[in-house]
């Protein structure tokens, strides 16, 4: 039996629908619709697909800051529900977020020290002398220098703040990182530093990572698996081989049309 992390039965999130206050509907969003994907511990499932078809809600329904409509996430062997009812903050430590603005995902007014602290703090009651111990292990986890960590966000470079924020969702050991457009917002060679350090990070601790990206060609790098999203429904999943390869959906073969073949140059956004 395959050792899965997380999964989703026909999940779904809509928008709008209600009335509005002086009559009349307010248009419905079926922002997800019915989604059911699963991911095995230490893979990653990439999630492709154009602007709006629905990723980012996605995301942040299996991170806990958005409610499903309807459909069920299991993390772990256990309904997200039941495990919220139970215990919160043992839900909060098992999945975590990078975010894709790595600047304003982190709070300008505190130091790395205290950012990187605090799930230290929240999460796992870290005393103050275990916690100055696993911030300079997370430093270092993430390549950055631990003699920075009194240092602000704006005082580092987009790519280096999204190593900050990909320590912070390492702090408390997550069991899934959802990874919402990771390097969208980076240099193409600054995506290929953080790509590099993803792969690296989840080979030695073992990590089970969603991510999501518009980009067939850094989902192509990353995953080992990829559900391609087309409004809403996840229009195929398969081994990165099997979509590279045998695209089956119209709109799988349209998305790979704009991918650069291998060994030519990275075309422009
Ligand atoms: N909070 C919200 N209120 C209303 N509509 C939303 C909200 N969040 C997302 N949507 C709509 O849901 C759809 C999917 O959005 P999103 O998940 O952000 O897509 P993606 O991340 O793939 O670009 C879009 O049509 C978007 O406008
Ligand atoms: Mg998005």
């Amino acid at each position: 039996m395959p050792d899965v992390v997380v999964e989703t039965r026909d999940l779904c999130r809509s928008f709008g629908g209600g009335r509005r206050l002086l009559g009349g509907l307010k248009p419905l969003v079926r922002a997800v619709d019915g989604v059911s994907l699963r991911v095995e511990r230490g893979r990653t499932l990439g999630i492709v697909g154009e602007s709006g078809c629905g990723k980012s809600t996605l995301a942040r329904m299996l991170v806990g800051l958005l409610e499903p409509s309807a459909g069920t996430i299991i993390l772990d062997g256990k309904p997200v529900d039941e495990r919220k009812r139970e215990n919160r903050l043992d839900f909060h430590r098992k999945v975590q977020l990078v975010f894709q603005d790595p600047l304003s995902s982190l709070n300008p007014r505190k130091t790395v020290r205290q950012i990187l602290e605090a799930p230290l703090q929240v999460l796992l009651g870290m005393s103050r002398a275990e916690r100055a111990a696993r911030v300079t292990e997370l430093m270092r986890l993430v390549s950055l220098r631990p003699e920075f960590v009194d240092r602000y966000p704006h005082e580092f470079s987009g790519g280096q703040c999204q190593r900050i924020g990909i320590a912070r969702a390492l702090a408390a050991e997550p069991a899934l990182i959802v990874l919402d457009e990771p390097v969208s917002a980076l240099d193409v060679s600054i995506q290929a530093q953080v790509l590099r350090l993803l792969k690296d990070l989840q080979q030695r601790l073992g990590l089970t990572y969603v991510f999501i990206s518009h980009d067939l060609a850094v989902v192509e790098n990353i995953c080992d698996r990829i559900a391609v999203m087309y409004f809403g429904k996840v229009v195929e999943e398969g081994s990165k081989a099997d979509i590279f390869r045998r695209p089956a959906h119209d709109y799988t073969k349209l998305l790979l049309a704009s991918v650069p073949v291998p060994g030519r140059r990275h075309s422009q956004r």
